[in-house]
């Protein structure tokens, strides 16, 4: 199979991880015979300090001309105080609208060998499974107007939270045929006690939740979404929710597996590549000193060829490899206990590789003998 994957490293542990991730992908291609080819586009504050722009149009190019996108994280403190429209996440708003990546993948996955990692007992997380379904362009983080200005003569702000129905039903629909896939259960996340596009919002759900009897509705308000995350996270199976809702659980929702370094993300288009990448951010406290964790850039690779190559077995190799590897004890700094080898960057890097290649050779054997 023939590939053009746009890379997009941004800043921070973004370009370390990135690395990391294009490593994997090179000893993936290698074993099975794929050729991937690599095409490297500038987001975020590097971006900027280069053109002048958080996403130059040069970017976006890129990715409309690959087959799938992946990308590091942006934002930093040296462009803190920048015009908001010269901040490094514009670059990431702006890329998410331009590829129309309506709908956000969260998993949320129980790794037996990481349950010391949680600052929660091991009761509560075991076994947990879910996926947040965020909503991606819309809402909080896109409406107009959204500006300092004044009141009656005195400072004042506002931001705008807009919605159109279509984009609410196309997010819920794609739950719901997740859901299908899995236990079946859609937890639909609103605030419909207070504001009125959780009113639509939850009234769409209901409309859409007929199409599918096979499938439970609940709905949840998202304050006591958050407490029910931490109180009993194993009773979700596909959370839904608004864009701005969607981040605020899904950080919440990483301690749940020990560390944001850990869980990966697939943003899905309506109509061009996707684009995969860690939930976490730049994380410019450790950035260059290759101690970030790996494994959510990692996996961010690993769903990309399943839902975008459909390279179900590859994808299955890489999950495996990280399992594997965190099972020997392995970690990194942000999921290490006392006992453990704790690795930088770049040796994960190498023990999930190798990981690749030992079962590679095992099944070599397995089928020299079949
Ligand atoms: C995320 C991040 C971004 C967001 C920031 C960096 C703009 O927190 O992907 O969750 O809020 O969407
Ligand atoms: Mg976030």
């Amino acid at each position: 199979m023939k590939k053009k994957i746009a890379v997009l490293p941004g800043d921070g542990i973004g370009k370390e991880v990135t690395r990391g991730a294009i490593e994997v992908l090179e000893a993936v291609a290698e074993r099975y015979d794929h050729l991937f080819q690599f095409q490297y586009g500038e987001i975020g504050g590097s971006a900027i300090d280069k053109t002048g722009s958080p996403l130059p149009d040069e970017t976006t190019e890129i990715c409309r001309s690959s087959d799938a996108v992946l990308l590091g994280a942006v934002g930093g403190p040296a462009w803190d105080d920048q015009p908001s429209n010269l901040r490094p996440e514009r670059g990431l708003l702006k890329i998410r609208k331009d590829l129309n990546l309506y709908a956000n993948l969260r998993p949320i996955s129980y790794y037996a060998s990481l349950s010391e990692a949680s600052p929660l007992r091991k009761e509560i997380i075991e076994e947990v499974d879910f996926v947040i379904v965020r909503e991606l362009t819309g809402g909080l983080y896109f409406g107009k107007p959204s500006e300092r200005t004044t009141y009656k003569g005195k400072e004042a702000v506002i931001d705008t939270l807009f919605y159109q129905k279509e984009e609410i039903s196309r997010i819920i629909e794609l739950a719901f045929q997740l859901a299908r896939s899995r236990r079946k259960k859609v937890t639909s996340v609103d605030k419909a006690n207070v504001l009125e596009s959780s009113r639509l919002w939850r009234e769409t759900a209901e409309e859409i939740s007929a199409k599918y009897p096979d499938v439970e509705l609940e709905h949840m308000l998202v304050d006591n979404a958050a407490m029910q995350l931490i109180r009993n996270p194993k009773q979700f199976d596909v959370v839904v929710t608004e864009n701005m809702f969607g981040d605020i659980l899904s950080d919440e929702a990483s301690v749940l597996t020990g560390s944001l370094g850990m869980l990966p993300s697939a943003s899905l288009s309506i109509n061009g590549p996707n684009l995969y990448e860690p939930i976490h951010g730049s994380a410019p406290d450790i950035a260059g000193t290759n101690a970030a964790n790996p494994i959510a850039m990692i996996l961010s690779a690993a769903s990309m060829l399943r839902l975008s190559f459909g390279l179900t077995e590859e994808a299955e190799a890489i999950e495996r490899a990280v399992k594997d590897v965190l099972d020997s004890g392995f970690r990194t700094s942000d999921i290490s206990k006392t006992g453990a080898r704790t690795l930088t960057t770049t040796e994960m890097v190498a023990e999930i590789k190798a990981a690749i290649l030992d079962q590679a050779a095992i099944s070599d054997i397995m089928g020299a003998y079949a």
